[in-house]
C-alpha cells in the first residue's frame, strides 16, 4: 500500500495537539496519543474506557528515540536487532529523564515499548518529537480491531481520524516480553516463542500463573466477540456458527474457517476479523473446532481461551 503523506501530516497534527489518532500496525490498529502528555493519555483511557491501573504500550521509531526514556541490556540489544520494527514488545525500565507521562504508565517504573513496522506509521513516527502511547484500538475487553471499519464500528464518531493502513498483517497483537529480570514472555503474540529462545539461546519463562500476572490487561475477560464461544467441538449446535482451522470441502452456511489450507500465520491474520464477521452476522453463540497448539496456533488458542470466558 503506498503512503499517504497529506493523511500522515493531518494525524501529525491531531496529535501534537494532544488528539487521539488511530493507527495502523502490522499486529493491531493502535489508539494513539503523544506518550509525553498527560491530557492525550487521559484521552485514550476514557475512549476505551480502560481501567487506570492497565499501562500503556509505546511505540517508538527506533533505538536512539528509546534512549531518552528508558534503559536497556544486551537481552534488548540481541531482540532489538533480530525482530525489530516487528511483533514484539519489550517491558523495560524507565530512566530518571524519562519524559512519558505517569498516566501512561499507572506510575509504574516500568514501560512496554514496541517498534512497529507498517510502514505509514513508521513514517508518522519519524516525524513526531514524542513517541506513541497506543493500545489496541478496540473497546476494553473486546476484540482487536485489523482495519480501519473495525475501529469506526467500535468508535464511531467518538474518534477524530483513522490513518488508514489497510488490513493489519499480522492481525493479532506483539509478543510481550520482560527484560526487566529473567526474560518472561507476558503474553504470546504474534511472534513465535520459539524463534525468540534461539536468539537468547536460553529457555525462556512463560507467564502462567493468573496470580503472578503482571500485565494487567491479561487478568481478565478479554478478546471476546461478545457472544459465547466453545472451544475443541465436533460438531455445532443449532444457531451455531462453526469456526475451523481449514477449509472443508463440504462447506454449511454456518461455517467459517481461518485458513484455506490450515496454515497458523494464514489463521491468526484471519481471526479477529471473522470473530467480528461471526457476530455481525447475528450468530448467538460459536463452537471451536481444535486448533493445534504450536507455533502461531498457541497464541490463537490463548485467544480463544480468553474470549471464551464469556
Ligand atoms: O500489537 C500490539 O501490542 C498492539 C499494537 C497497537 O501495538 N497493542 C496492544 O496494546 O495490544 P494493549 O494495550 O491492548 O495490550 C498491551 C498489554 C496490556 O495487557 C498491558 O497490561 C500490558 O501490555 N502492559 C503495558 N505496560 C506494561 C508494563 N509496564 N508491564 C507489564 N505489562 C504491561
Ligand atoms: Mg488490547
Amino acid at each position: 500500500m503506498k503512503i499517504n503523506l497529506a493523511n500522515i501530516k493531518k494525524a501529525k497534527k491531531l496529535l501534537n495537539n494532544s488528539d487521539c489518532v488511530a493507527i495502523p500496525t502490522e499486529t493491531v490498529y493502535g489508539l494513539a496519543g503523544n506518550a509525553y502528555s498527560n491530557r492525550a493519555c487521559k484521552k485514550i483511557f476514557k475512549l476505551k474506557k480502560r481501567p487506570k491501573n492497565n499501562p500503556l504500550i509505546v511505540h517508538y521509531y527506533n533505538i536512539q528515540d528509546l534512549k531518552r526514556d528508558c534503559n536497556f541490556n544486551n537481552n534488548f540489544l540481541k531482540l532489538y536487532k533480530k525482530f525489530c520494527p516487528g511483533p514484539i514488545t519489550f517491558v523495560l525500565n524507565l530512566n530518571k529523564n524519562s519524559k512519558i507521562s505517569k498516566i501512561a504508565t499507572n506510575n509504574k517504573k516500568t514501560l512496554a515499548v514496541r517498534f512497529p513496522k507498517h510502514p505509514t506509521t513508521r513514517n508518522l513516527l519519524k516525524k513526531l518529537k514524542y513517541p506513541l502511547a497506543a493500545p489496541s484500538a478496540n473497546l476494553s475487553s473486546k476484540v482487536s480491531a485489523v482495519c480501519s471499519s473495525d475501529v469506526k464500528d467500535d468508535f464511531g464518531k467518538k474518534i477524530r481520524y483513522i490513518l488508514e493502513g489497510g488490513k493489519s498483517s499480522i492481525g493479532i497483537e506483539s509478543t510481550i516480553i520482560d527484560l526487566t529480570k529473567k526474560p518472561k514472555i507476558l503474553r504470546l503474540g504474534g511472534l513465535d516463542i520459539l524463534t525468540i529462545q534461539r536468539v537468547l539461546n536460553k529457555k525462556i519463562i512463560l507467564r502462567n500463573s493468573p496470580s503472578k500476572i503482571s500485565a494487567p490487561g491479561q487478568l481478565r475477560l478479554h478478546y471476546s466477540p461478545g457472544i459465547p464461544i466453545r472451544l475443541n467441538v465436533k460438531s455445532s449446535k443449532i444457531g451455531e456458527a462453526l469456526l475451523l482451522l481449514k477449509k472443508k470441502k463440504i462447506i454449511k452456511s454456518n461455517y467459517y474457517f481461518l485458513s484455506k489450507k490450515g496454515d497458523l500465520k494464514e489463521a491468526a491474520r484471519n481471526l479477529y476479523s471473522t470473530l467480528r464477521k461471526i457476530k455481525k452476522n447475528k450468530y448467538k453463540s460459536i463452537a471451536v473446532s481444535k486448533i493445534p497448539n504450536t507455533g502461531l496456533g498457541k497464541t490463537i488458542n490463548d485467544r480463544l481461551i480468553r474470549a471464551s470466558k464469556f
